[in-house]
């Protein structure tokens, strides 16, 4: 199968990054296109002898999961996740994140508070110098009383989106909404940002994941790959 350039610059940082993996380990296993291409090769360490656990963000990934041939573990039984590999909607200088444009931002973000090694696979079009220039920051909320949210983040002046798909509401695995939320100048500062959201009554989780990221893995189309350690 052709991949695309960037399909082709995703399979690289997802592989390449799959060498942080090693024998015996709890693994994060990643939502989205990237994060894919990482589980699919894992599924072929772990037919070549690899033993490795591994706790998926999604019911998506769990899905891909069982069927390249990953052992999984639920997230209760595990103390701490040894590495996680998972991808990213941007990328900024200091390694923080925006993700959740593939809304599995809370479990994602679950399993990264508990991983050690946070490894995410990129490719060069997720990289911003500013938080928010390229992405909306998504956020989930209850589906009880979400309009009231929507109307709240508006009166704080943000521009928050429910999102949709094919005229309906998108849900995530957790039965909850996401309001994607736009920075038209970007986000000034993310911290704050994140404190803020967190602190209105049903936001359950925002896509901010700063101080997380252990590495970030760009790939590019011709299959090089470059990494960037948190400074
Ligand atoms: C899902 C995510 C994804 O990791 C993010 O959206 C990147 O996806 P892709 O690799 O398909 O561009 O945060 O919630």
């Amino acid at each position: 199968m052709t991949l695309s350039p960037q399909d082709a610059a995703k399979k690289a940082a997802a592989e390449a990054a799959c060498k942080h993996v090693r024998d015996g380990t709890i693994v994060g296993l990643g939502t989205g296109s990237t994060a894919d291409f990482a589980v699919r090769h894992l599924g072929e360490r772990v037919k070549e002898g690899l033993r490795i656990r591994g706790v998926p963000t999604s019911l998506k990934t769990e899905r891909l999961a069982r069927e390249v041939g990953i052992p999984l573990v639920d997230l209760n039984e595990v103390e701490a996740i040894d590495v996680t590999i998972d991808g990213a909607d941007e990328v900024d200088p200091k390694l923080d994140l925006i993700k959740g444009l593939g809304g599995a931002l809370l479990r994602e973000k679950i399993v990264a508070s508990l991983t050690a090694r946070q490894v995410i696979v990129v490719d060069p079009s997720k990289i911003v110098p500013k938080l928010g220039t390229r992405s909306p920051l998504p956020v989930e909320v209850l589906p009880f009383g979400w309009a009231v949210v929507e109307r709240r983040l508006r009166k704080e002046g943000h521009h928050p989106t429910l999102r949709q798909k094919e005229g309906k509401p998108v849900l995530t695995d957790n039965g909850n909404l996401v309001l994607d939320v736009r920075f038209p100048e970007g986000i000034a500062d993310a911290a704050r940002l994140e404190r803020d959201l967190n602190n209105v009554p049903g936001v359950v989780e925002n896509g901010l994941f700063l101080g997380m990221t252990w590495r970030v893995v760009v790939g590019e189309a011709d299959g090089r790959v470059r990494e960037i350690v948190r400074g």
